[in-house]
């Protein structure tokens, strides 16, 4: 298994590229299974895009994956309408082929995707919204049995008890093939969201409310061939920006956008971390020092969840303290036990943890246990005084692209060990 090394101490300077969204691509790949052929482009090299690829190969489609060009086209039609359990445990995002091949083919069989590391994850939000558009939904050996009526799913108004991006995706993209006007109350509103909904007009899909938490959707026949551009990858902005801001650097985060940052800018230049908008990005500093910021996760336009393991990294050499509450996910702390280790004073209980600022952390053999917590190790690791040796990168390979490369291109001392 691959590990990263890392030296710690060197200020980050230069311009750092920010690839295409994860989720926005992870959510884009299926809409393929609903028309095309359906060109993206700007799609990040990532495990999980590779993942994807193989799950909509295997419902049989044509799938071409340029990586150089970072191009993806997707064509054909499926032939088998099953999503299977050894692809669907690797990747939760699998769930999303459910709401297209049942809008599009009437019937899919999709394993459950079972927990994952920070939390149990159910999809019930997902099935009860295709059941409100006409859908049957059966549990049978641990996969989900879902079929249209004989007319196909019929539009329907669903209002969300909670926020949830994959069940607002899902819904999405049943609902742009049913019969009639779908409403979706409380839909989240992450950009991601916002770029499936641009994507599926491009192939004609009729939808109004785009970016806010209230979507109407009028079901067409089919939808078309489209070309669109993955949106820039706003948690991948995100912590590199902490990586600016832990390292005491500055850093311009080439493609990325302030509005797709909700409450992170906010909360990071309460920090004290500076950050501009740019002709071709954010620019990104740390001139003073940077002092504890409390924060909640929120769905955006709040504090995102998947910036949270990093700010807690960016915190723990902060003056003062900081309290960080995770409110979306049960078990996103799994990073603490690993930056004690470097030396973080952190403690927790339930969804609270209390960060208090060390002027220095150390360098240290840690584990990543997820994605998120990887790279906050990483974050660490560039301000840690001496040797840091993340084991376990094959977490990270599913949602950064390159990262060591991207981070030694701006100084950092920071390399793959291979094997
Ligand atoms: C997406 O996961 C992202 N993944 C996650 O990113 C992200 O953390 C999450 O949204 C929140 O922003 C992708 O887009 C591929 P949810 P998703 O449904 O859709 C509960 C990363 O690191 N819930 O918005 O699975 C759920 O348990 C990953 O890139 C139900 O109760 O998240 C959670 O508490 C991690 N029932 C909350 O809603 C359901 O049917 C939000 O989950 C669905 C969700």
């Amino acid at each position: 298994m691959d590990r990263i090394r890392i030296r710690g101490g060197r200020r980050l300077s230069g311009t750092i590229p920010v690839s295409g969204a994860k989720n926005a691509v992870l959510a884009l790949m299926p809409a393929a299974l609903l028309g095309g052929p359906l060109t993206l482009e700007n799609v990040p090299d990532l495990a999980d895009v590779a993942t994807m690829s193989a799950l909509l190969a295997q419902h049989g489609l044509a799938v071409e994956h340029d990586r150089a060009a970072r191009r993806l086209a997707i064509g054909g039609a499926a032939t088998n309408l099953e999503a299977p359990y050894d692809i669907v445990r690797k990747m939760r995002a699998s769930v999303l082929v459910l709401g297209p091949l049942l809008a599009r083919y009437g019937r899919a069989r999709v394993s459950m995707p079972g927990g994952c590391a920070i939390g149990t994850r159910p999809v019930d939000l997902h099935l009860k919204a295709l059941e409100a558009l006409g859908a049957t939904v059966e549990l049978e050996a641990g996969y989900i049995e879902a079929r249209a009526p004989d007319g196909g799913l019929r539009g329907a108004k669903i209002i969300f008890p909670v926020v949830s991006v994959g069940a607002t995706e899902n819904t999405l993209m049943a609902a742009v093939l049913a019969e009639g006007e779908t409403e979706i109350v409380n839909a989240a509103r992450e950009p991601e969201i916002e770029d499936l909904c641009l994507c599926l007009m491009r192939m004609g899909a009729v939808i109004e409310g785009v970016g806010t938490d209230r979507l109407r959707v009028t079901g067409v026949r089919e939808l078309g061939a489209a070309t669109h551009r993955v949106v820039a990858d706003r948690i991948e902005a995100g912590t590199f920006a902490c990586a600016a801001a832990i390292t005491g650097g500055e850093v311009l985060l080439e493609g990325a956008r302030l509005d797709h940052l909700g409450a992170v800018a906010r909360v990071l230049r309460e920090a004290g971390v500076g950050i501009q908008e740019d002709p071709r990005g954010l620019r990104v500093t740390r001139l003073n020092g940077l002092h504890g910021v409390d924060v909640q996760t929120d769905p955006f336009p709040g504090f995102a969840t998947d910036m949270q393991a990093q700010f807690m990294a960016l915190m723990s050499v902060a003056e003062g303290a900081s309290m960080i509450t995770e409110t979306i996910f049960e078990n996103r702390f799994m990073h603490v036990p690993e930056l004690l280790r470097m030396g973080a004073r952190i403690n927790y209980h339930g969804a609270s943890a209390i960060v208090r600022g060390v002027p220095q952390l150390s360098g240290a053999p840690v584990m990543a246990t997820d994605l998120r917590a990887s790279v906050s190790l990483i974050l660490a690791g560039l301000a840690a005084q001496g040797e840091t040796i993340v084991n376990r990168v094959y977490h990270l390979d599913r949602g950064y692209e390159r990262v060591e490369e991207k981070l030694a291109a701006v100084g950092a001392e920071i390399e793959r060990l291979r094997g």
